[in-house]
């Protein structure tokens, strides 16, 4: 992996994207990288995601407009198509995906974010959506998971249409972000919410995922069947027993066995 780093430490992985010089934009090569180090992660061992960039002045800031300008539409369907795919990929995989915005956020960069489960954002992090600008449309699922990230439909279309950028302080009003931290703080708050998700079940914490994201994706009665069946499976597994057995005897050490 040329721009992308991955390290593992304590059940958590940190998948580092590494292209300061270009401010982190994610090129074709970056994108095959993301997924690379997202497949390299052995589920046994991990179980928190942590995402973040490079250095302390960008997260991600887009596609790369230098590989995009002399694409004609079967490319720029493609790129949509290879993009949307790591992005939808990191919507869904098994585990938790924490995004660590240590800055811009633009483009390309705000939907990577958005296709994460939690956002965590530096005090310097900008966010946006500045296609419009460049003569495109949001093309890695920001027209789609904007609105449905913040729950503001006039908002989303207001900053998809003006291209303009919001500040840290902003996203956190409009929900597009969890928290908001100093710059040195946002790794070791990012790497403490790991360590908590990452010391519970972590069948339970896959299931709660899946129970979320698939019954988003359909109307309420499917949605409660969907949970039905995930949270019922959980009493056949041993993590099941530990956890509640942990309570009744009052013990406060837990040994989960990811089964
Ligand atoms: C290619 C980029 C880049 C990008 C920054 N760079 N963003 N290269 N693609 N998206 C490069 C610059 O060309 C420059 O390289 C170096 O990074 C540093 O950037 P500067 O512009 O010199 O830094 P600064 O003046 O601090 O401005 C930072 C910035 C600005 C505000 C983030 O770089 C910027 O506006 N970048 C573009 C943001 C954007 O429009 N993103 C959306 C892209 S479209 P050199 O070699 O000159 O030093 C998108 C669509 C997604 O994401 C869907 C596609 C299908």
């Amino acid at each position: 992996m040329e721009f992308v780093k991955v390290d593992v430490k304590d059940a958590v992985a940190t998948i580092t994207i590494d292209r300061p010089k270009a401010l982190n934009a994610l090129n074709t090569q970056v994108l095959k990288d993301i997924a690379a180090a997202f497949d390299s992660l052995d589920l046994d061992e991990v179980r928190c995601v942590i995402l973040t960039g490079s250095g302390d002045r960008s997260f991600v800031a887009g596609a790369d407009i230098g590989e995009m300008v002399e694409m004609d539409s079967a490319a720029g369907k493609e790129l949509g198509r290879v993009g949307n795919k790591v992005m939808r990929d990191i919507e869904n995989f098994p585990i938790p995906v924490i995004a660590a915005i240590n800055g811009f956020a633009l483009g390309g960069g705000n939907e990577l974010a958005m296709s994460c489960d939690v956002r965590l954002a530096s005090d310097n992090a900008i966010f946006g959506q500045p296609e419009v600008g460049l003569g495109i449309t949001p093309g890695f699922g920001g027209t789609q998971r904007l609105a449905r990230v913040i729950g503001n439909l006039s908002k989303a279309k207001e900053l998809l249409y003006t291209g303009r950028n919001i500040k840290a302080d902003q996203a956190l009003e409009l929900g597009l972000v969890s928290a908001v931290y100093p710059q040195e703080e946002l790794i070791p708050a990012a790497e403490k919410m790991a360590s908590i998700i990452a010391a519970n079940a972590p069948v339970a914490v896959r299931n709660t995922k899946a129970a979320v994201n698939r019954g988003l994706q359909t109307d309420i009665d499917a949605a409660i069947e969907i949970e039905v069946e995930l949270f019922g499976e959980l009493f056949d597994t041993a993590d099941q027993k530990e956890g509640m057995n942990a309570f009744l005897e009052k013990r406060k050490e837990k040994n989960f066995q990811n089964r």
